[in-house]
């Protein structure tokens, strides 16, 4: 496993912004925002900040930058980021701004950063820390792990966040801001776990290795683990998981993580299930070379899972949660499952299989049907499922799948708070005809027309009852171009939104 992360002290500080001591200090500001009340920024910057924006070089447009030198100030360097117009804004811009800010010190050589909230967000003190803590985190993130060529790669060691003006003398709540720091910590660590592990090469990251880096983690973040080898997967007759397996030399695995509060109610009980295939080639539906590479992130899912109960565990969310993480390579060996093959899942049901590169869709029927089992209640499970979903939605927003719709929506929600876009997709059983078998229960395909919709229908088969989501992420797991805000690669998406709806408990416990 090789480093794409590390994770600076981050700490807050009540120094005026000229007495911070930094390489950068980075102040994300609004389109209009002239500055006014830091009379001396202006000065120490010797008015490049006026006159770059009287001409028009800095806009303050969202994430763009402009750095300037500053004279008689601890901090050397100043950089602006903009945060677009204050009709726009929503707190994600923040985080936004902050994981800019990390990326333009470390592409510098730059290593100690200080972030200082302007009061005119209307982001309160503790919010403000979390975010410019998450994004600051997320920013010292670097997939080119494996390059020995390169100079060696800068990152950050220290990251100062001012959240209170300090002349003006506004007195903000310390605790608090303590508090929302300890978050944006934690939420920043998870996002960096899951995409460390969606980075791994598919050769390094087999399922075995897979379940004993998700079991190791998973324990030092005291969660509870059981981690399933393919004996107790047979016992369990998980035919849909070991029928993908089938065409590997390496073997399945399943790994289940609990986490339980002292003192939480016995329901309800969050189950989070992820897609954990290490790679997939398609099978013996092999798929076309071109871009087949980008398979060894098909455990995005899994690892967004791992990345959240490691969040939940740490930050104490008050509500009882079970993961099921399905593990298996796709791979087109001898004994590999073949279209027409018949599978019987753990809960019976039989399906055929007339696409082999259809495998999501069966490793996860067999789990979710497992965290029923387990006792969940509410289940979300998280996948990159279809090529379909990024046809629809694109590249930025995971499609969200499920029922009832006030489970959907609390989803979505979390999702908007997590800085992690989604959007509803239906799922009438309209489309089930799509899948039907001549030969068994249904199939495992439904052909392209509503692809990602039938891929969520055929989960849906195995979840019973329950509230269900569904997050297809073939889209957002994986980045392919840098913006200011986002390196490209493993982007963690779904860790912090799981997070959130887990730390959000009590608002859904009641109601869904
Ligand atoms: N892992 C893929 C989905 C995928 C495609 C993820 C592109 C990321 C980018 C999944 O296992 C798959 O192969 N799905 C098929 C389903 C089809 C055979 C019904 C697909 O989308 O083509
Ligand atoms: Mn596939
Ligand atoms: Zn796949």
């Amino acid at each position: 496993m090789q480093i794409v992360h590390q994770t600076p002290s981050v700490d807050l500080t009540t120094s005026s912004p000229r007495d911070i001591a930094a390489d950068l200090l980075v102040i994300p500001i609004f389109d209009t925002d002239a500055l006014a009340d830091l009379p001396d920024l202006l000065k120490a910057a010797d008015g490049e900040i006026d006159a770059a924006r009287g001409r028009g070089e800095f806009k303050g447009k969202p994430y763009e930058l402009f750095l300037t030198t500053l004279r008689g100030w601890q901090a050397r360097r100043v950089a602006l980021v903009g945060l677009g117009p204050k009709k726009d804004f929503s707190p994600d811009r923040l985080r936004r701004a902050a994981i800019t800010g990390a990326l333009a010190a470390r592409g510098r050589g730059m290593t100690r950063i200080a972030i200082v909230h302007r009061p005119d967000t209307g982001v309160g003190a503790e919010l403000a820390a979390q975010l410019f803590a998450e994004g600051a985190i997320i920013g010292n993130y670097d997939g080119a792990s494996y390059r020995t060529t390169d100079p060696p790669r800068v990152w950050l060691a220290s990251v100062a966040i001012a959240v209170a003006d300090s002349a003006a003398g506004s007195a903000i709540d310390s605790a608090a801001a303590e508090r929302g720091l300890e978050r944006g910590r934690v939420l920043g660590e998870s996002t960096n776990v899951a995409r460390e592990l969606a980075n791994e090469p598919g050769n390094s990251l087999t399922p075995r290795v897979f379940a004993d880096r998700a079991a190791a983690l998973a324990k030092a973040a005291g969660l509870g683990v059981d981690v399933f080898d393919e004996k107790k997967i047979a016992d369990l007759k998980m035919g849909l998981l070991l029928g993908v397996a089938r065409g590997s030399s390496e073997p399945p695995r399943l790994v289940v993580l609990t986490h339980e509060p002292k003192g939480a109610p016995k329901g309800p009980v969050l189950g989070l299930i992820g897609k954990g295939i290490t790679f997939d080639t398609g099978g013996i539906s092999i798929k076309p070379a071109e871009n087949m590479d980008k398979m060894k992130d098909d455990m995005s899912g899994g690892a967004a899972v791992l990345g959240a109960m490691i969040a939940i565990s740490r930050l104490k969310a008050p509500v009882r949660c079970v993961a099921v993480i399905p593990m298996s390579e796709n791979m087109p060996g001898g004994r590999a499952v073949k279209p027409g093959d018949v599978l019987t899942s753990a809960e019976g049901k039989t399906v055929e299989i007339l696409n082999t590169d259809a495998e999501g869709r069966l490793v996860l029927g067999d789990a979710v049907w497992y965290a029923r089992q387990l006792g969940a209640t509410h289940l979300v499970d998280v996948a990159t499922l279809t090529g379909a979903c990024v046809v629809a939605l694109g590249k930025t927003t995971t499609g969200l799948f499920g029922t009832p719709d006030t489970w959907v929506e609390q989803v979505r929600k979390a999702s908007d708070r997590a800085g992690d876009r989604s959007w509803p997709m239906p799922v009438w059983d309209d489309y089930k005809e799509l899948f039907k078998s001549e030969i068994a229960d249904f199939g495992n395909t439904g052909g392209r027309a509503g692809g990602a919709i039938t891929g969520a229908l055929f989960i849906k088969e195995f979840i019973g009852e329950l509230p269900w989501v569904h997050m297809d992420i073939a889209g957002t797991a994986w980045a392919e171009d840098a913006k200011p805000y986002q390196p490209k690669g493993a982007t963690g998406v779904a860790v912090r939104t799981l997070a959130e709806l887990a730390l959000d408990a009590a608002s859904w416990t009641s109601r869904t």
